[in-house]
């Protein structure tokens, strides 16, 4: 089978396709043939070093995968060989073939495609995760996303829009903000031709944002975390724009607001029961028609360092694939 492979902490450009041995499948997991991989920021930084986590050499990045089951371990009942998955890893997704515990598997509902089903899991369960368990966003809130065509960012536009609260998209183009206004944002901010701070004031007629969902961090941050309002959930996603922000104490204490943080991955370990149950919301919604992933292209994997450089270079809508 073939792996794209990182062997050493450095550019995107320096990934290789290779041949790689088929991986052995063990007790408790399933191998797949992957069909698709969905790309991620995550993996931008993993092949920089600049990641969390920083795997043994050499590895394939990659964090989610939809294929067909063609092995299974010892103990595993479901999945069964022949069926359709998806998969979430830490990192390993960019192959053609993959071992992942079978926990770590969803059954992919008939009417999805392989291409759909890579770019679901990352993308809806952190904005699912981070706007219901962890910011418990309520119907009739505001809502403003940051990054708003990103990955995440477009999901939460999405996941906002369907549990009721009223979305500000802010991002860096017109085409991305009408991307998010076709995903539900009522209004929207262009945040490189004014200024965040005082576009939220205006639109929310100066009480400020309920709840903020940050996945780009830096200069950003600091403008819209002083428009979170009175009880307000400020969201860390993630920090895009490559700098970790500080918050100014008072400003939490003023305003009664919290600052919450989410780090999707770590449920897997931690309580995967949080991540099942998300899933099952997630996947009903889409098969009721009320998710539509938005592809933005698709790479085969050779071409891995041109999908990553769409997302380091700001140009991806909604989410980059790759297909195996
Ligand atoms: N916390 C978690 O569990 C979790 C899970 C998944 C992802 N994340 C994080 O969430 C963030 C977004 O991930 P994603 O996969 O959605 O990425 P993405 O599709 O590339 O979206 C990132 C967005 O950030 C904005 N951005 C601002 N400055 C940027 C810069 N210098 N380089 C690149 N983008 C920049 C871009 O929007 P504009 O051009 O409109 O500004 C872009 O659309 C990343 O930091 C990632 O690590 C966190």
């Amino acid at each position: 089978m073939k792996a794209v492979l990182c062997h050493a902490f450095g550019s995107p450009d320096d990934l290789t396709l290779e041949d790689a041995a088929s991986p052995d499948v063990t007790a408790g997991a399933v191998k797949i043939r992957v069909r698709a991989c969905g790309v991620n920021f995550p993996d931008v930084l993993i092949v920089q070093g600049l990641y969390q986590l920083k795997p043994p050499f050499p590895f394939s990045p990659g964090l989610e995968v939809a294929g067909d089951v063609i092995a299974v371990g010892a103990g595993i009942s479901q999945p069964r060989v022949g069926d359709r998955v998806i998969a979430t890893m830490m990192y390993g997704g960019f192959a053609e073939e993959v071992v992942v515990p079978a926990a770590l598997t969803l059954p992919m509902p008939a009417e999805m495609t392989y291409q759909h089903g890579a770019g679901f899991p990352l993308v809806y369960g952190t904005a699912h995760l981070g706007l219901v368990h962890r910011a418990k966003l309520q119907a009739g809130e505001t809502l403003l996303v940051l990054g708003a065509a990103g990955g995440v960012g477009l999901a939460a536009v999405e996941l906002g829009t369907l549990l009721g609260a009223r979305v500000i998209a802010a991002a860096s183009t017109p085409e991305k903000l009408a991307l998010a206004r076709a995903y539900g944002a009522t209004d929207t901010i262009n945040y490189t031709s004014g200024n965040l701070r005082d576009r939220v004031k205006d639109l929310t007629s100066g009480t400020g944002a309920d709840v903020i969902f940050d996945p780009v961090g830096g200069d950003l941050f600091d403008q819209a975390v002083r428009r979170i309002a009175w009880e307000g959930r400020y969201l860390v996603i993630g920090f895009a724009s490559g700098r970790i922000p500080s918050l100014p104490a008072n400003i939490a204490l003023l305003k009664n607001a919290s600052l919450v943080g989410l780090f999707w991955g770590a449920y897997l370990q931690r309580n995967p029961a949080v991540i099942r149950d998300s899933f099952t919301q997630l996947l009903n919604w889409y098969a009721a028609g009320e998710l539509k992933p938005h592809i933005h292209k698709t790479f085969p994997l050779e071409e891995a360092p041109a999908a990553l450089r769409e997302l380091m270079e700001r140009r991806a809508l909604g989410k980059v694939l790759l297909t195996a």
